[in-house]
């Protein structure tokens, strides 16, 4: 199975940004993690700080993996071309969101991405990524 992570803008400084809000493990570290617990999937990983880059990316992966999972980071409030790409696209995207946007402020409620994902896991920290993928395994069975 091939699964495709996306993450967004600032999210390459995960770690060591805010760790309050957002952990203090890296998402390379992470990643690692995640693919010697699942050695059966092929995990191609992309993170850009610009929003085009995210839009050609989901194209480029969008009609092919079998999964997406995407933070997009700032861009979820702001990109109506990102949520016209997931749109766009055949491959399922599950949105996540490490911290509990619901909780903060007013700005972050507001997301371009949910309406067009197959769904969404917010404020559960890094291991909403790995739920996203459990979810993506159980669709195949
Ligand atoms: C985030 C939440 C966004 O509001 C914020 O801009 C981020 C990260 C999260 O994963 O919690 O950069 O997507």
């Amino acid at each position: 199975m091939h699964l495709v992570i996306i993450n967004g803008p600032n999210l390459n400084l995960l770690g060591k940004r805010e760790p309050g809000i957002y952990g203090s493990s890296s998402f390379e570290s992470f990643l690692d993690q995640l693919k010697t617990k699942y050695p059966q999937i092929r995990f191609d990983y992309f993170q850009s700080n610009i929003e085009g880059e995210l839009v050609d990316a989901l194209q480029q992966y969008g009609f092919e993996a079998a999964g997406i999972i995407l933070n997009p980071a700032a861009y979820t409030h702001t990109s109506v071309a990102i949520g016209d790409a997931i749109a766009a696209i055949n491959t399922p995207v599950v949105e996540v969101h490490i911290s509990n946007v619901h909780a903060r402020e007013e700005f972050r409620k507001i997301s371009h991405v949910s309406a067009k994902a197959a769904g969404s896991i917010i404020g559960l920290g890094l291991k909403g990524y790995e739920l996203a993928v459990n979810y993506f395994l159980d669709q195949k069975k």
